[in-house]
């Protein structure tokens, strides 16, 4: 059975019910996977409604309604299949939507999961639209959603665009007009909001000696080249406004800059997605930026607002999510500074922080992210935070680079190895996972994950040899 064999049983399935709750996850990729799924049900004719969670856990499970109703999951419920079934969920009322990895139980869901196939690169939206498409090939105006999905969920970071049957998608949208994709573009994001020099300073893939983390060092850059920096109004002007002429000038001399200090240019270009129905200078052009602003709606328990943002309200949900997306940057930046000021602490193999109770534990994996380039990045960092409804559970998330991965660090496995051995739980990818662990098992679980990713590091180097 391919992927599109799974998609075409499960749309038949999903069409033979009359109603259906949708539980998806409450980040980028969850909210535009909901956003397909609801929208196809819509266009079905199919009475739905949906539910957000953070993650998947005992006490989430309530959220998850009691009725009669055909349960989606989507964006979660691999890993989760336990508490399923734990919950008396029948297999003939489930459909997992997913790109998680599975972690066994006695009952085994019905599910479209990408990982099934081989394919690591495609996110559950990427999913949920290729059974959108198996309800109705009408559906391929939702391409959109599924690559903002897609790049939400980093699946075009390591390659520089998308792979595989998510790049198809992206394909199909531009065929049919929705997606504009542009290949070797800069590879940088904020290209269509932020003032060019600030997206160079601000990026960080790759590093720019005297551009990255410096402002001013990529304003006298651009300067330096002559560019045309402001419009004649005064306002400062973003990437995509720039001539062809000027981009090609720019990324040359970019591409001289990092030659000079010795490093490889071939990440300073990537492919991009982008949306040209919708207004210029706002993040719903390109799929980065518009998978933020779903991050921002999500990651605050707006959910619902991003959902509504997908399925194209322009009106009043869109002002909310950008006073969503002020917020989200504003306190973002301040636990970025507090990772720094206050410093983390290093193992022989990982560095760890924990912040408290100062920072929701939904979006600190995303400041760690962003921390790493101005920390060790051959060592993966983890975060601990306070759970608010449970202090005596503590929340983990670890991110780590594209290099690390490729020299055998899967953070997936260490946590979900650590966590269950202090009765905790765990999940996610190589590059990103998180998990749940007591609050007094802490320290030894950060000596624990410390042991397993020197584990490895040690185990790819024998194979290597
Ligand atoms: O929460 P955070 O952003 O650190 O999560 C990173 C990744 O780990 C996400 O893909 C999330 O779904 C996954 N995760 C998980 N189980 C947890 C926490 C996070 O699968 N308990």
């Amino acid at each position: 059975m391919s992927l599109c064999d799974d998609a075409r049983s499960a749309a038949r399935e999903i069409l033979s019910h009359d109603e259906v709750t949708v539980i998806s996850h409450i980040d980028a990729d969850g909210i535009a996977g909901e956003a397909i799924l609801a929208e196809a049900l819509s266009r079905a004719g199919i009475i739905h409604r949906s539910v957000f969670v953070r993650q998947l856990e005992p006490m989430t499970m309530r959220q998850v309604p009691e009725d009669s109703t055909f349960k989606l999951f989507c964006d979660l419920g691999a890993g989760q299949q336990n508490l399923l079934e734990e919950r008396g969920l029948r297999d003939d009322e489930v459909l997992i939507v997913d790109h998680h990895v599975s972690q066994p139980a006695g009952r085994a869901y019905q599910q479209v999961n990408c990982l099934d196939h081989g394919f690591s690169k495609m996110s559950a939206a990427g999913v949920a639209f290729i059974i959108a498409m198996e309800m109705d090939p009408g559906n391929v105006d939702l391409s959109r959603l599924a690559v903002v999905g897609n790049v939400g969920d980093m699946m075009a970071r390591e390659d520089c665009g998308l792979v595989g049957p998510a790049r198809d998608i992206a394909l199909q949208g531009a065929s049919a007009g929705c997606i504009e994709v542009v290949s070797r573009d800069l590879n940088c994001y904020g290209t269509s909001t932020r003032p060019l020099h600030v997206c160079l300073a601000y990026n960080d893939d790759p590093f720019i000696p005297g551009i990255t983390n410096n402002v001013n060092g990529a304003l006298r850059f651009l300067q330096r080249l002559g560019i045309e920096l402001q419009t004649p109004e005064k306002r400062w002007r973003v990437w995509e406004e720039l001539s062809p002429q000027d981009k090609r000038l720019v990324t040359s001399s970019l591409v001289q800059q990092i030659i000079s200090c010795g490093e490889r240019a071939d990440r300073l270009f990537s492919e991009s997605y982008l949306f040209p129905d919708e207004a210029a200078r706002t993040p719903l052009r390109n799929a980065q930026e518009f998978a933020t602003l779903l991050n921002a709606c999500g990651r605050w328990t707006r959910a619902f607002v991003g959902s509504s943002i997908c399925r194209g309200d322009r009106g009043g949900a869109y002002r909310e999510a950008e006073h969503m997306l002020n917020n989200h940057r504003a306190v973002i930046r301040e636990l970025l500074e507090y990772i720094l000021t206050t410093g983390v602490r290093e193992l022989s193999h990982i560095q760890w922080i924990h912040v408290g109770n100062r920072y929701p534990d939904t979006i600190v994996g995303i400041g760690a992210g962003m921390a790493l380039s101005r920390l060790n990045m051959e060592k993966p960092i983890l975060v601990m935070v306070e759970q608010p409804e449970d202090p005596g559970l503590t929340k983990v998330s670890m991110r780590t680079t594209e290099r690390a991965i490729g020299r055998g660090i899967d953070l997936q496995l260490a946590l979900t190895t650590a966590s269950a051995e202090v009765g905790g739980a765990g999940g996610g990818h190589r590059i990103a996972a998180g998990a749940f662990v007591p609050k007094e098992s802490e320290e030894h679980f950060v000596d624990r994950v410390n042991q397993l990713i020197a584990g490895q590091l040690c185990t790819e180097g024998q194979g290597n040899r």
